[in-house]
């Protein structure tokens, strides 16, 4: 059978989001070819009137990809779940583009009714793909097709264990390094699936406790470098009524912990995980009581937007070091800049980092100023003051990679150039 997909990812300009933010990554991968290829390969004999009443369902795809090119072949809407906010506003914002619907939403939002296919694209959690697959249990059958997937150096031995927690797990073959299996429900597996639940922890380093969705990061225990941040506690100066924001906020230990300390600040987290938010939204209900009025809990590409301009007097950040499943210091240093946009003037930004990355060159190059607050063998603690209007201009890998790009750019346009007068 001729593959209908493949072409739809190869022409059709699917775009990550946000669009600039500084990596060469695509919006989609061998792996979402291959679980397309994989759904065809499942319709075959399916009358048209079945295949238009197909309800198929489809976890973390990657903005949009696996969605929009079967509602684009085929006129079916998948509904969609992931707990990444910016492949769900890459999805949506693509299927602005290319005028085609798309039925995408937070994985907490609750699922509906019965479905006959799961594309899965595998999560690096196992924590949190344990999570959708108790998530999902409810809705399917014995009848239903699974299919669950990822690159082959994303997969491990217990994304395998977990998926066979379901059903039999058949043997997927390596294709240009993606790997995808068909998962067989079984009636008894898949009844003994317990409802997907939070957990809950008392943290006694900082005496807050959290109560968690599955993929949040540092679940179930204190990030070391959050915790050397809060060592520096006394170092970090707050005025009465600051206003603070806990950029990445995670489960919001951070902002949490100033926000218990200081009775007057108002704090305000963001985060790109819909579970991430709703976890600190609790946490902060739970510690601070009715001073959780004093914050608000936001998913967000970071501090990015209008609504956050010269806010906050000061930024608390332990930086990502990937995003879904890439790995680079572009996510930081976007949110670097953000936080130069969002600071008050004197407003100041505290980074936590691992010491090999460099942080402190990139700060010092925006900011025009970056102290070491503390270190240790492993950790940085540096604080930048917001002290001019404009940033300076950016050093290191952020203006590498956009010298790079701009390199492929003029390539690619002599190579049509020249294919164009061949
Ligand atoms: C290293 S964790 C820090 C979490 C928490 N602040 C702590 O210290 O434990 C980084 C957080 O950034 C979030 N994140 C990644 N990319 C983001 C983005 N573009 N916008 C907002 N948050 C993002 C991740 O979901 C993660 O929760």
């Amino acid at each position: 059978m001729i593959n209908t997909f493949s072409p739809f990812l190869d022409e059709v300009k699917l775009s990550r989001y946000p669009k600039d933010d500084g990596s060469d990554w695509q919006a989609f991968d061998a792996a979402d070819a291959y679980l397309l290829d994989s759904f065809q390969r499942c319709l075959e004999g399916l009358s048209a009137s079945a295949l238009s009443e197909l309800r198929v369902l489809i976890l973390n795809d990657q903005f949009g990809a696996l969605s929009l090119a079967i509602t684009s072949r085929l006129g079916i809407v998948p509904v969609s779940r992931t707990d990444s906010w910016l492949a769900l506003k890459g999805a949506r914002d693509n299927g602005e583009i290319l005028s085609l619907p798309v039925d995408t939403d937070s994985i907490l939002s609750p699922l509906e009714g019965h479905f006959d296919v799961v594309l899965w694209r595998v999560p690096k959690s196992l924590a949190y793909m344990e999570d959708q697959l108790q998530r999902i249990a409810p809705h399917i059958s014995a009848k239903t097709r699974v299919f669950a997937g990822g690159m082959v150096k994303h997969l491990a031995n217990g994304h395998f264990k977990t998926l066979a927690k379901l059903g039999e797990v058949g043997l997927g073959l390596a294709v240009k390094k993606a790997r995808v299996v068909e998962v067989t429900p079984e009636e008894e597996r898949r009844r003994h699936l317990p409802a997907a639940q939070r957990s809950e922890w008392l943290s006694d380093d900082v005496n807050l406790t959290f109560t968690e969705y599955a993929n949040v990061f540092s679940k179930g225990h204190l990030d070391i470098g959050s915790r050397f941040l809060l060592q520096q506690f006394d170092k970090i100066a707050v005025s009465e009524h600051d206003a603070l924001a806990d950029l990445g906020c995670g489960n919001g230990l951070l902002g949490i912990y100033f926000a218990k300390a200081y009775a007057d600040i108002s704090l305000t987290g963001v985060d790109e995980s819909f579970m991430a938010v709703a976890s600190a939204q609790s946490a902060a209900q739970v510690n601070l009581g009715a001073g959780a009025t004093r914050c608000e809990w936001m998913v967000n590409d970071g501090l990015d937007g209008e609504q956050f301009a010269g806010r906050f007097n000061l930024i608390l950040n332990n930086p990502p070091f990937h995003q879904q499943q890439g790995v680079g210091d572009h996510i930081a240093t976007r949110m670097f800049l953000q936080s130069f946009a969002a600071l008050k003037l004197d407003g100041r930004l505290v980074v936590v980092g691992n010491r090999h990355l460099g942080y402190h060159r990139h700060l010092h190059s925006l900011f025009g100023n970056c102290r070491t607050l503390a270190a240790d063998p492993k950790f940085v603690v540096l604080e930048s003051v917001k002290t001019r209007s404009e940033p300076g201009r950016l050093s290191g890998s952020l203006v590498k990679h956009h010298e790079r790009k701009a390199g492929q750019q003029q390539r690619q346009r002599q190579n049509r150039r020249k294919a164009r007068n061949n």
